[in-house]
């Protein structure tokens, strides 16, 4: 097995963290390792990382982030930016063209976004320290922008916390290969398919989140019945909430230029 082989088959998300401090040298090495092994749409660049560690502004986004305990935790939050404030100052300096204040540039520097975010995590694994994704970014941008003080054209994208890990959760299964790869066209999968691709999924999925006493007393309290009903329930990822805030995030897209 490859040395990058083993770090992917080690990873796991991690939720609970001790809080010894984590070196600055080693916040900045990462860091340049994963945005110099990264690939960048037209190497233009188009991500800030903006680094917290104050008490007080991790207390506001811990409650911007649903109050997942492990951003008060950890002692590093990372929030990822697609960030097109500095390409347009310095194009506007040289005199050129202004470009990317549009939903293509959004898309473009998000996504330069997620390659040095998810870099950054494989760093950080690679010297034993455990992160999570904070998903919740997404349903927060404009607290988080206002807060972070981002200026036009930049976009908070994704959050990692960061820290010594202080568990060991089990790996977690993905869906078996087949149901990712498809061979040169789009194959829709039929009902049997679909069964086959979730019978392990259904058993462990419910498995897990039954183990854990507060997910559990909410799923008997709600009445859910199954890995499927638990994923739209309104605990989870409620579909009222996800037309809700993705209008939210439109609205706030706009008002930062970037649709
Ligand atoms: C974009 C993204 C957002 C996520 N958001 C959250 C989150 O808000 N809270 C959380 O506990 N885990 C979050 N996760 C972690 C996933 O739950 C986790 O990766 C998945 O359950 C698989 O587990 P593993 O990472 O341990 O293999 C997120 C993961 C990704 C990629």
């Amino acid at each position: 097995m490859t040395a990058l082989s083993q770090l992917f088959n080690s990873h796991r998300s991690i939720r609970t963290y001790k809080s010894t401090p984590i070196p600055q040298d080693l916040i900045e090495s990462v860091c340049a390792d994963a945005i110099a092994g990264g690939s960048s749409s037209g190497n233009l660049n188009s991500v800030s990382l903006i680094l917290t560690r104050d008490e007080a502004k991790k207390k506001t986004l811990f409650d911007l982030h649903l109050k997942q305990s492990m951003v008060l935790q950890a002692p590093l939050l990372i929030t990822f930016c697609a960030d097109w404030h500095r390409t347009r100052e310095w194009l506007k300096l040289r005199g050129a063209r202004d470009n990317f204040n549009n939903f293509l540039g959004y898309h473009v520097a998000a996504f330069d976004a997620m390659i040095v975010a998810q870099n950054v995590c494989l760093g950080f694994e690679a010297h034993g320290l455990g992160i999570c994704y904070m998903g919740t970014t997404l349903h927060a941008m404009p607290e988080i922008a206002e807060l972070l003080e981002l200026p036009e054209t930049v976009a908070p994208v994704t959050t990692i916390v960061v820290g010594y890990p202080d568990e060991n959760p089990n790996k977690r299964d993905r869906l078996p290969l087949g149901a990712f790869l498809h061979d040169e066209r789009y194959r829709p999968n039929t009902p049997e398919e679909i069964e086959d691709t979730y019978r392990d999924r259904e058993v462990k999925g419910w498995e897990r989140y039954m183990s854990i006493p507060p997910i559990k007393a909410v799923i008997e309290r709600e009445g859910i019945t199954s890995l499927a009903d638990f994923y739209t329930s309104k605990v989870k990822y409620d579909p009222e909430i996800f037309a809700r805030d993705s209008a939210k995030l439109e609205a706030f897209l706009r008002t930062k230029k970037l649709l």
